[in-house]
């Protein structure tokens, strides 16, 4: 009965979802080298991965990678608190704080339970947080998890963020204040600055997290990077998974801030670690990415090619978003793509506000300009107004 009864209430959300449009499916794909895939025997490119420099598919990566597998086993076996905190961490978290200018930094099992783990680890019940209205879902559920007042500042808005703090900064005792640098969905980058600036004012943090940004901005160093000076950023978040082509998430600050989180964030505790096959490879790419300035500026590069051809606003990051509103439209302009031999998935809510469904396009220097003017001239007619 009460069997019957659960399978009745997953098909009932899913025929909701159905009828939105919003039923997801997993299709199998295999990557390859220079953003091509295999999607259900179509061979298509890819303008849908996060892998920004085509680090994954990179030899000296996947060398790496095979390497310390071969030498540490396939899993660390246990938590890194226990025994999981295999030789390749520290190298890892070394280079990591060295990129980013802090005094350390800690890796997690993905750049997810590095957000729901740092926020609450730092934040609690009595406290204010200040989060970008479109902040990744790791933040959110991170910031919802301390149990702390939560309010959204309008999207890359600093007046609004100043308005907030001045009304109820001094209610609360600690105050974070939380955003992408660049925005996921979005491709626009975050008034880093300015919030950093009004951080310091209002005796707060500021916490960005910077998954599309390493690798891609500021000589591969990130969005803190990309002015003269760095941005001062006490918590600087990131993921392993996207331009670096391996996986994993990491926060990089202060030596007494990693030393907290090392004993209490709890998706860092009761975890087991990444396996050394996976930090390895993650070393690897961040060497590669600091011996090769030039190789960062391509997916801006290849992102620029594709929006000066179509005349759209010129891209600011790798990301280029094609807003189609509806669930419909976005997923009859993929599939109209996959027919021109392009792999670019629609993204429909709840990853992206309602009304705003998309096509999101992301660049890479794995792709050729060839490649990039191709998938112009495919996306050109979508653009076209209903
Ligand atoms: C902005 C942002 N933050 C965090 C994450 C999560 O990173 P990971 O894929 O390593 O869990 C993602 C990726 O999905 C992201 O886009």
């Amino acid at each position: 009965m009460s069997l019957k009864t659960l399978e009745q209430l997953a098909d009932n959300k899913l025929r909701e979802l159905g009828a939105l449009e919003l039923k997801r499916k997993l299709r199998i794909t295999e990557r390859k080298a220079f953003a091509r895939t295999l999607q259900e025997e179509k061979r298509l490119v890819s303008f849908s991965c996060n892998d920004y420099l085509g680090l994954s598919t990179h030899k000296e990566v996947i060398e790496a990678s095979v390497k310390a597998t071969r030498q540490h086993g396939t899993g660390a076996g246990a938590s890194r608190l226990i025994t999981g905190n295999h030789p390749l961490f520290q190298t890892l978290e070394k280079r990591l704080a060295r990129l980013k200018n802090t005094d350390d930094s800690v890796v997690f099992g993905s750049g997810y339970l590095a957000g729901i783990g740092v926020i609450p680890t730092l934040i609690g019940p009595d406290d204010l947080i200040l989060i970008d209205e479109l902040s990744h879902s790791c933040l959110k559920t991170g910031a919802k998890l301390t149990g702390g007042r939560i309010l959204n500042f309008k999207h890359n808005n600093v007046l609004h963020t100043e308005e907030l703090l001045r009304n109820y900064r001094r209610k609360h005792r600690y105050c974070l204040l939380i955003t992408e640098s660049v925005f996921s969905m979005e491709g626009d980058l975050a008034p880093l600055s300015e919030l950093s600036k009004l951080a310091i004012q209002f005796d707060g943090w500021l916490m960005s997290d910077d998954a599309h940004g390493l690798g891609v901005l500021g000589h591969g160093r990130g969005s803190g990077f990309t002015q003269k000076d760095p941005i001062t950023i006490p918590l600087q978040m990131g993921t392993l998974s996207k331009a670096a082509g391996a996986y994993g998430g990491f926060i990089c600050a202060s030596h007494q801030v990693t030393n907290l989180i090392r004993n209490r964030a709890r998706t860092f505790v009761y975890t087991t670690g990444l396996p050394a096959g996976t930090v390895a490879a993650a070393i690897k790419a961040l060497e590669i990415i600091e011996r090769n300035p030039i190789l960062t500026t391509l997916p801006v590069k290849r992102a620029q090619l594709f929006t000066d051809e179509l005349g759209l606003p010129q891209a600011k990051s790798a990301i280029v978003p094609i807003i189609l509103h509806t669930p419909e439209r976005a997923l009859m302009a993929s599939q109209s793509l996959e027919k021109k031999g392009f792999l670019v998935t629609a993204i429909r809510p709840p990853s992206v506000p309602r009304g705003t469904a998309r096509l999101r396009c992301a660049f890479s220097a794995a792709h050729s300009e060839k490649d990039v003017l191709e998938f112009a001239s495919a996306m050109r007619p979508l653009l076209k107004p209903l």
